[in-house]
């Protein structure tokens, strides 16, 4: 059976990630606790909750780079608990990080094409002698970065060195390269963080057209609640590394234990 055989069964509404009863500890810490955190395909679905609630932590266990010691983890209708990261990417879950990660050497397009690199792939003897094979699949990759760049905004910039941009269009370029991994459900941890009223207005039309241009079905972790009122089917709330709350924007909205636990987060 391949993963695209189970990808392709997929429609839309399904449930393509899965988390049920969920624990991480981080010695004294209780990061998670019987986590459960649902996203449907085709829905653009939020995580929020005060600083320090576990949102980071859930993405972790989701992409396979934090073990929960309970619980499981379903992508794209297969149980990947136990999956190492790679294999999720593989099978179409990708991420993009709280903290900028931008190769400031690489230019633009070599940035964009790493996250290519992930999907197309080449044997290593047929990089080392330059076969067909690996011209073919480094002009997939190419065209792949330049498809991204161009659907972000950042085609101009191909050639710049990365570290030469401004911090919002790196933030762009993070994007542009998750994207060129050609993903089926996309987890965005605080992409807004740092940008500016504009830019975050911008980053919302972009992460609605990457579910209705694109396909791709996306979970995101933001603190600006503009963006996560205006762009959510869903939303879940983590509050102390437990689920207090799911549902649509207006649910969440008028929930006293999300108003409470937000105003805590005020008070401190
Ligand atoms: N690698 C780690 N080691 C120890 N504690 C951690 C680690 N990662 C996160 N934590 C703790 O787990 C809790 C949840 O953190 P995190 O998932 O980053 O929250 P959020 O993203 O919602 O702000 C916090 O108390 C944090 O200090
Ligand atoms: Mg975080």
């Amino acid at each position: 059976m391949s993963d695209k055989g189970d990808a392709e069964r997929i429609s839309a509404g399904d449930v393509i990630l899965n988390c049920r009863g969920v624990h991480v500890r981080f010695g004294g810490v209780m990061a998670l606790s019987d986590v459960d955190f649902q996203v449907r395909e085709g829905t653009i679905t939020a995580l929020i909750g005060p600083n320090g609630a576990g949102k980071t932590t859930l993405l972790n266990v989701v992409s396979g780079m934090v073990p929960s010691s309970e619980g499981t983890v379903g992508l794209l209708g297969r149980d990947m608990t136990r999956s190492p990261a790679w294999e999720r990417a593989k099978a179409g879950a990708v991420r993009t990080f709280q903290n900028l990660e931008v190769f400031t050497t690489m230019n633009v397009l070599e940035n964009v094409m790493t996250g290519a690199h992930r999907v197309v792939r080449y044997g290593a003897l047929s990089a080392l002698f330059k076969t067909p094979g690996f011209f073919s699949g480094e002009r997939r990759c190419r065209e792949l970065a330049e498809e991204k760049l161009t659907f972000v905004g950042l085609k101009d910039d191909w050639n710049l060195p990365a570290g030469d941009l401004p911090y919002g269009r790196q933030r762009l370029l993070e994007l542009a390269r998750a994207l060129a991994a050609q993903p089926r459900i996309l987890l965005l941890d605080e992409p807004a963080a740092g940008l500016n009223t504009t830019e975050t207005r911008a980053l919302a039309k972009l992460i609605q057209r990457v579910r209705d241009e694109l396909g791709v079905t996306v979970a995101i972790v933001e603190h600006d609640m503009d963006l996560i009122m205006g762009v959510s089917d869903a939303i879940t709330v983590l509050h102390f590394g437990r689920v207090i709350a799911s549902g649509t924007p207006g649910d969440i909205q008028k929930n006293p234990e999300v108003v409470a636990a937000y105003l805590g987060e005020e008070a401190e």
